[in-house]
């Protein structure tokens, strides 16, 4: 069986755990950026994660278009999101985050999962600083602050890194048990 994983990331964390994930499912891994979303036939399994940045995905219109091009191949597809915020008290949240930004029909098409990353304000780019301090201001003023809200608060300025490979687990689990369903079959 082939499997794919596909990162988007800035700063490491959904390419780090993609890495880690590659090595525990045995699969390819490729960067978001370098991938032809018509040129997948060959993969039974594709894991796309994707790092969150403002309420959006990372290439979020070419994740679409794999989904379109592929959702009734017969294949499995799961999506993972990273983000600051804890995914165990945000989980709805975080997924109507990811069913805002791509159509509902492909939205059936997929297993959704969310992990936690990492921020270090040093290393932001001008543009993210910016971005940052803008957040932070327009989420001052919010009467009603999410829990993504109060993390982007909480962590503003400082170096956090949430990034735990054990929450990989039920991905791994997922992807093992598609397999062992396809093997019974033959
Ligand atoms: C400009 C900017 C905006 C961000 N917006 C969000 C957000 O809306 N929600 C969230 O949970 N995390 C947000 N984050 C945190 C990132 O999702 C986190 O750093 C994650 O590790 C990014 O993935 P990457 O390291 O693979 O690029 C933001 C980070 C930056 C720099």
């Amino acid at each position: 069986m082939n499997k794919l994983v596909i990162y988007g990331s800035i700063y490491g964390a959904t390419k780090d755990y993609a890495n880690e994930l590659a090595n525990s499912i045995d699969a390819n891994i490729v960067s978001i950026k370098d991938i032809d979303a018509n040129d997948l036939d060959a993969f039974d399994v594709i894991v796309i994660g994707s790092g969150i940045y403002a309420s959006g995905l990372v290439a979020s219109k070419k994740i679409h278009k794999i989904l379109k091009n592929y959702k009734d191949k017969n294949k499995k597809f799961i999506v993972y999101t990273v983000g600051i915020a804890d995914p165990k008290n945000n989980a709805k949240h975080l997924h109507d985050l990811v069913y805002k930004q791509l159509p509902k029909e492909e939205c059936a098409t997929f297993e959704l999962f969310h992990l936690r990353g990492c921020l270090d304000y040093s290393k932001l780019s001008l543009k993210h600083k910016i971005m940052m301090f803008m957040l932070k201001q327009m989420i001052k003023h919010k009467k009603q602050k999410t829990i993504e809200d109060e993390y982007i608060l909480k962590t503003y300025g400082s170096v956090v890194n949430f990034v735990d490979f054990d929450t990989l687990k039920p991905i791994v689990d997922s992807v093992n048990a598609f397999e062992n369903s396809k093997n019974e079959k033959v």
